[in-house]
């Protein structure tokens, strides 16, 4: 287990990628206490939705659901690392990058988007093929900022002069990603259905499970949701009532 969880700090193959997401138990972060409570407060268990029949288009978009997540720790921790760089622990930002890593950039990105999606919308009719380019760059920039904060959160603590370069990184990280799922969610994933065709795009919903299954064996989404809700809570950040805003001024 130790070994595994090592190479889940260290490693990106892709081989055994389930194992790498799997590898990682809900280990002890600062607030290890929510992690029970947490576990109750989950709503559906998310073994339940194995046998759930989800569409080629749900797949992907659910996915962006695990990438928003990792995006919102991001966010959190900019808050925090300028607040106070030594209550973020270098190792929870490193789960989130290497989560990023397997299950965004190599599954998602790689196998799903640009091997399938990508190519389809850019030779189809309408606006959306005009995306292609611009979300290919940002898949490229998205791994170059992915080395960086893997390469940053190696050591034990976060070095002063890195803070704030680290800081910025997330931020730009964040917005450019925000945007990039929120286009695929609403111009390219649709067009891509559009002219994939209902007998095709059932083909497909299968054929992006055995991708998954190749890469991760049984457990790809929901070992993903899994990592995340502990990463989650190990940050103090897995209750949703934390992020309700404030009524607005009278
Ligand atoms: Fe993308
Ligand atoms: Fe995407």
């Amino acid at each position: 287990m130790d070994s595994k969880r090592r190479q889940l700090i260290t490693g990106f193959s892709l081989v055994g990628a389930g194992v790498l997401l799997n590898a990682c138990r809900p280990n002890s972060g600062p607030s290890g206490s929510a992690t029970n409570e947490n576990t109750k407060n989950e709503g559906p268990k998310t073994g339940e939705e194995e046998n759930v029949e989800v569409t080629a288009t749900e797949d992907l978009m659910r996915e962006h659901g695990i990438l928003r997540r990792a995006l919102l720790v991001y966010q959190e921790s900019v808050v925090k690392l300028r607040q106070d760089a030594a209550s973020v622990p270098p190792d929870a930002l490193e789960k989130v990058a290497n989560l990023f890593r397997v299950f965004g950039e190599d599954y998602h990105e790689k196998k799903l988007e640009e091997t399938f999606i990508f190519p389809t919308v850019r030779s189809a009719p309408g606006m959306a093929g005009a995306y292609v380019d611009v979300l290919l760059q940002q898949h490229v920039r998205g791994r170059e900022i992915t080395d960086y904060v893997l390469s940053i959160t190696k050591a034990d603590r976060i070095a002063s002069n890195s803070v704030e370069p680290l800081a910025k990184a997330l931020e730009s990280f964040v917005r450019m990603y925000e945007h990039h799922a929120a286009i695929e969610d609403t111009v390219i994933f649709p067009a891509w259905k559009a002219v994939t065709g209902e007998a095709q795009l059932d083909d497909l919903g299968e054929k992006f499970e055995e991708i998954e299954h190749e890469q991760f064996g049984d457990d790809g989404f929901e070992a993903a949701l899994k990592r995340m809700e502990e990463i989650e809570n190990s940050l103090g950040l897995s209750n949703l009532a934390m992020f309700t805003a404030p009524s607005p001024p009278k």
